[in-house]
């Protein structure tokens, strides 16, 4: 018999009883809603709502269900629509009595919110520790990189040189704002729902400020119609997830080029590619591909629960069920994909002899060409030009700007002197790019210190 079949004369339809349970999903909510009802069942016996001997009934109760649900000895049923039902139910069969006072002042609608907040606060506290971790990759990789030269690229046309330090410290600069943006997404979600009730609060005199507390709130939330309304607080963290993803399919692209044989600037270790089933000699970037294509899937959940939400009248609607599969979805899918990339990136060999080749060809210290003139006292616009017909003069006689004698240099300036060739050398170029946030190597290593201090605070810390 349903919790509320008081007001009905029927069963419900067999197909409609599955439609609307939630059970097969937000069973994973188990803990989250344990702990809230214990917090709530605390807080109306210290108010004398319930006697303090029910109280304690149901901690007991609540706990031992608890252990059984880990233990696997509890069987959920589609016939209590979702876990919180179906964990009151067990209750009241184990308790009696003292289970039926439990949902005093209290409505599902405050406590599927709460349940959620708590379960994504949690994960949240996860997925940024996988997170710094994969920052420690980067920054691993990058200190050993420091001064390997690469063509830096825009349009995917070579463009200048950089280092793969600089290149992968972009990326680690990246994941700092992607984890204080989770950081943010907590701090908003850090308050308590719990005690909205359905939507107007209660006529008990509960104590939502206990209740905020204990369950490790900041304060409850300022008003009981938004307490259960609003599911902004998961949208803000898919849409966190959503630029994650983003991030991480920018360097899945890049890890799938780098290993081509177009570039051959990586190989990927032998544990983190796959073969092909006819071709032989084939070793594929599996991961980095899956990455890439699991980052349309998280901005789906993204996509459709705002949509779920848009339009919805104040408060609860059922249609706010739907809110926990596409989260509990992204979830899976990102702390699945951290930690493989990071494995990824940690054991890839990276070959800076093929970036070094890569350097050569592309005339990407023209630019560093033109700035010679411009301090020999040309201005820049004018080097500008004078660089481009050089450029050009280059590839009608098959050659780089560094392979031009003094002679045919100065057929078009002569500002050209010696030391030209030093200061169009790929490593010079790199290196010479001091300015704040360049690739030069004493700027790597401040930028590596930045982030390493940026971990440092954070490891071991929720
Ligand atoms: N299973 C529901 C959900 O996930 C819990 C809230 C139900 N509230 C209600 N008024 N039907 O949204």
């Amino acid at each position: 018999m349903k919790l509320w079949s008081g007001r009905f004369r029927k069963e419900t339809d067999a197909l409609v009883n599955d439609f609307n349970s939630s059970i097969h999903f937000d069973a994973r909510l188990y803990r989250e809603d344990i702990e809230g009802s214990m917090a709530h069942a605390a807080m109306l016996g210290e108010q004398g709502i319930i006697s303090k001997e029910d109280a304690e009934q149901i901690l007991a109760g609540l706990q031992e269900i608890l252990a059984d649900i880990e233990q696997g000895k509890i069987e959920f049923s589609a016939d209590n629509e979702d876990i919180h039902m179906n964990i009151e139910t067990i209750l009241t069969q184990r308790i009696g009595a003292a289970g039926k006072r439990l949902h005093t002042a209290r409505s599902r609608n405050d406590q599927v919110a709460v349940d959620f907040r708590l379960y994504l606060k949690r994960q949240i506290g996860e997925i940024r520790g996988e997170l710094l971790h994969f920052q420690q990759v980067l920054l691993k990789q990058a200190k050993q990189h420091t001064e390997t030269v690469m063509p830096g690229y825009t349009h995917l046309q070579r463009a200048q040189p950089i280092t793969f330090a600089h290149h992968l410290l972009a990326y680690a600069n990246m994941l700092c704002r992607d984890v204080t943006r989770l950081e943010d997404c907590m701090a908003r979600m850090n308050e308590c729902p719990l005690g909205s009730g359905a939507l107007a609060g209660t006529t008990y005199p509960i104590d939502r400020f206990a209740t905020a507390q204990e369950l490790g709130f900041a304060a409850p939330m300022n008003n009981s119609l938004d307490g259960v309304s609003d599911r902004d607080y998961a949208i803000e963290f898919l849409s966190d997830m959503s630029i994650l993803m983003m991030h991480l399919s920018r360097l899945a692209e890049e890890t799938i080029l780098w290993c081509s044989w177009e570039f051959k600037f990586i190989e990927l270790d032998d544990a983190y590619s796959t073969g092909s089933s006819i071709m032989p000699q084939k070793k594929n970037p599996d991961v980095a591909e899956l990455v890439r294509g699991k980052t349309g899937r998280v901005y789906g959940a993204l996509m459709g629960l705002l949509t779920t939400m848009k339009s919805l009248p104040l408060a609860y609607n059922k249609d706010m069920q739907e809110d926990k599969e596409p989260v509990f979805d992204t979830i899976d899918t990102v702390k699945m994909c951290i930690p493989v990339f990071a494995g990824m990136i940690e054991t890839m060999k990276v070959r800076p002899e093929n970036m070094r080749a890569a350097a050569n060809r592309g005339f990407i210290n023209a630019t560093d060409c033109a700035d010679y003139l411009t301090k020999k006292g040309m201005p820049f616009r004018d080097a500008y030009t004078t660089v481009g017909n050089l450029v050009y003069y280059c590839q009608e006689h098959g050659k780089t700007l560094e392979e031009l004698s003094l002679e045919e240099l100065r057929s078009i300036s002569d500002l050209f002197g010696e030391d030209v060739y030093e200061a169009l050398r790929m490593e010079t170029c790199a290196m010479s790019r001091a300015s704040f946030g360049g690739p030069a190597k004493a700027e790597t290593e401040r930028q590596i210190d930045v982030i390493e201090r940026f971990i440092e605070e954070r490891m071991g810390k929720a």
